[in-house]
């Protein structure tokens, strides 16, 4: 574990710490021939965000189809003077997956005179530069970064949130969504450790909803999901020098009504067979590698998973279409 703190004077009156726990990895070799070794075969979404991957995945959240960003941060800008009733003054806010600068500045901006503010991920370079625009940007506030799973249970220093208010999770975008229900379960119990007694979670939940929107969401016309998924193709090109041709298979997302899920898979486009490391992998025509899962709960569903977690649930909004949902929970 490397601990130290960075005070360059363009922060101002602010500093940036930063907390290195050296998460592991995973290595995307090992998980790629676990995951085509498997039947059915199934690569983690978390292998989608390289560089490339994450470009595709802004553009998703500016195609029309894709309602998900967009409404979020309408909310955002109307629930402000609610949430930042709920929080309280002086609140630590930490948040799980430094996403969107975009939402975290809202969120930030709304609250009555935060405290602190610190940022989980497990990207360093990415962790860095957005803790680093939030400090410059907020003086005032204490900021500190740490580079870990946030999935894996973590201490946090307790000068990190030396504030005297409560301690907030913020957890947006409906990420929640990439967990199986049980996955969730877990981490909503970690947070719940993390933020403590008194402690709350503010999490963005996209809802159940009609299913021809759902599956438009997933496949929108200007190819940039298709894009965003055949690019775990793309990468095992070449980072991995496996010999798959991305044209030989295709994007499909559909929505899965039993299991409340939409799930992303690439379709093999014929019967063909793929060489990583010396290693071949068979596809027979229409066999697919499922890349993704991306739950969709109804407001009392999730309500529930709250529970068992720990968390009473405050207060729930949706916006006024009922597209998507935003929580405080209280632990
Ligand atoms: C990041 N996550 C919440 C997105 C979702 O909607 O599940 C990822 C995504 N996959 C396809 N489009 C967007």
């Amino acid at each position: 574990m490397i601990s130290f703190a960075r005070k360059p004077a363009m922060y101002g009156a602010a500093s940036l710490r930063v907390l290195d726990l050296k998460p592991r990895v995973e290595d995307f070799q090992s998980a790629v021939v676990a995951g085509l070794s498997a039947a059915p075969k199934a690569i983690p979404p978390k292998f989608f965000y390289d560089k490339r991957g994450s470009d595709f995945f802004y553009r998703i959240c500016e195609t029309p189809e894709y309602y998900v960003t967009r409404t979020e941060l309408g909310m955002l800008d109307d629930l402000g003077a609610e949430i930042a009733a709920l929080a309280g003054p002086a609140a630590s806010v930490i948040e799980f997956g430094c996403g969107s600068a975009e939402k975290i500045r809202k969120l930030l901006a709304a609250l009555d005179a935060p405290a602190d503010y610190v940022a989980i991920d497990i990207s360093r370079d990415h962790l860095l530069a957005s803790a680093e625009e939030i400090a410059i940007e907020n003086p005032n506030l204490n900021v500190s970064a740490i580079c870990a799973d946030f999935s894996q249970a973590f201490e946090l220093p307790d000068d990190f949130c030396d504030g005297s208010g409560r301690r907030v999770a913020f957890f947006p975008g409906s990420t929640i969504g990439n967990q199986t229900p049980a996955e969730a379960e877990g981490f909503l119990r970690h947070v719940r450790s993390v933020v403590g007694a008194g402690g709350a979670l503010l999490i963005g939940v996209d809802l159940k909803k009609n299913v021809d929107r759902l599956n438009e969401a997933y496949n929108d016309a200007a190819g940039e999901t298709a894009g965003f998924n055949l690019n775990l193709l793309h990468r095992m090109r070449t980072e991995l020098g496996c010999d798959v041709d991305p044209e030989r298979f295709a994007h499909r997302a559909f929505y899965n009504v039993a299991l409340g899920r939409i799930e992303m898979h690439l379709a093999s486009l014929g019967a063909q067979t793929v060489c990583l490391d010396g290693q071949d992998f068979a596809f027979a025509d229409g066999e697919t590698i499922h890349t993704e899962c991306s739950y969709k709960y109804e407001i009392a569903e999730f309500a529930d998973l709250a529970r068992r977690a720990g968390f009473g649930v405050r207060k729930s909004w949706t916006d006024a279409e009922r597209l998507f949902s935003i929580h405080f929970l209280e632990a």
